[in-house]
């Protein structure tokens, strides 16, 4: 683990995300988010909560991560306390008009398969909606079969997930995806869409109970897509970030003054090895200090010096840090 800078000394405490309802994963793609989401959804899971995790029409990695048989289109108990489900589109579309409809027959009969995807391409943000609404229709589901948008559940009913964990695409369309609630309020006309769109922007506005977590790596491209990602969540979208994870952080193996000396000896051949280690412990703390300054609560997750860093052994490794 990086000890100082915020690495070089103790990172500061940590509040739990463990009672926010709806996590929102982003960060440039290969990263980590779906190591991240594994991580959280097994640290959450062994302090008790019951965690659904959602991945977005996805390659499917995660099953390979927890160590489950592998994740479709139907939500699926892969882990104790996690359940997940990898979304797709046109299907979520589909559950969508039937819990509208409350038929799926008539749903059937109104939408064949063509027209609905004829649909999808006409309408903008219906295919992210589709996706990260249903996401957020998990987080009002109570254990009685009931939904509710209230924040807390009626007494005597409790959350069927207590958190919903949406691994989400990458940085761009990570972004256009959040994005569609906002833009669903100012254009749709009044109705069911629109009051859905209306009751997720409410609880994903909610510091106290949502947050986006943003993924990167103590590296340079990451970290200035890392800074640009936090302007538009802060600024264009208003959402609450609640957490910065930077992964696979290189524990330091030289102090400060070494480093400068590694470095200052310039590029000599038995020295290679060294120089190549202290040039990264120097972009590291860089890229630390930069990312210091956006002022998120930060956790650092150390490298997994392996081939296997997907592997069950090193999520539980890494959900010890989350
Ligand atoms: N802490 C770590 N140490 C070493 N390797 C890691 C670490 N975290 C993730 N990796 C490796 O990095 C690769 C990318 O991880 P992951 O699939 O979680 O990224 P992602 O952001 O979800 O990617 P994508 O944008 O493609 O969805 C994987 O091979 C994974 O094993
Ligand atoms: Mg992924």
């Amino acid at each position: 683990m990086p000890s100082g800078n915020p690495a070089r000394g103790a990172p500061p405490a940590l509040q739990s995300l463990d009672d926010l309802r709806f996590i929102y994963i982003t960060g440039k793609g290969g990263v980590g988010k779906t190591t991240v989401a594994a991580a959280l959804a097994r640290a959450m899971a062994a302090r008790g909560k019951r965690v659904l995790v959602c991945m977005c029409n996805a390659k499917e990695r995660l099953s390979g991560m927890l160590g489950s048989s592998a994740i479709g289109d139907e939500i699926t108990h892969v882990a104790p306390n996690i359940d997940a489900v990898n979304m797709v589109p046109e299907k979520c579309v589909e559950e969508y008009g039937i819990l509208m409809l409350k038929s799926r027959t008539l749903y059937k009969a109104l939408f064949e398969n063509r027209y609905v995807t004829t649909f999808f391409r006409a309408v903008p943000g219906l295919y992210e909606w589709s996706m990260l609404g249903k996401a957020w229709f998990h987080t009002t589901e109570l254990l009685s079969g009931k939904v509710t948008d209230e924040f807390e559940p009626p007494y005597g009913d409790g959350w069927k997930y207590e958190t919903v964990i949406v691994d989400g695409p990458a940085t761009g369309h990570g972004l256009d995806m959040l994005r569609v609630p906002k833009v669903l309020l100012e254009v749709a006309p009044s109705g069911p869409l629109r009051k859905d769109a209306e009751r997720a922007w409410h609880l994903f506005r909610d510091p106290s109970h949502s947050g986006v977590v943003m993924v990167t790596l103590p590296e340079d491209m990451p970290t200035n897509e890392t800074i640009e990602l936090a302007t538009a969540i802060r600024g264009e979208l208003d959402l609450p970030i609640a957490r910065l994870v930077v992964n696979a952080c290189h524990t330091p193996i030289f102090t400060l003054d070494q480093r400068v000396q590694v470095l200052e000896k310039g590029r000599i051949p038995e020295l290679a090895p060294a120089h190549a280690r202290a040039e990264r412990e120097a972009i590291q703390d860089d890229a630390f200090q930069k990312l210091a300054a956006l002022g998120v609560p930060t956790a650092f997750l150390p490298f997994i010096l392996t081939q296997h860093a997907s592997d069950p052994a090193a999520i539980l490794t890494l959900a010890k840090s989350l």
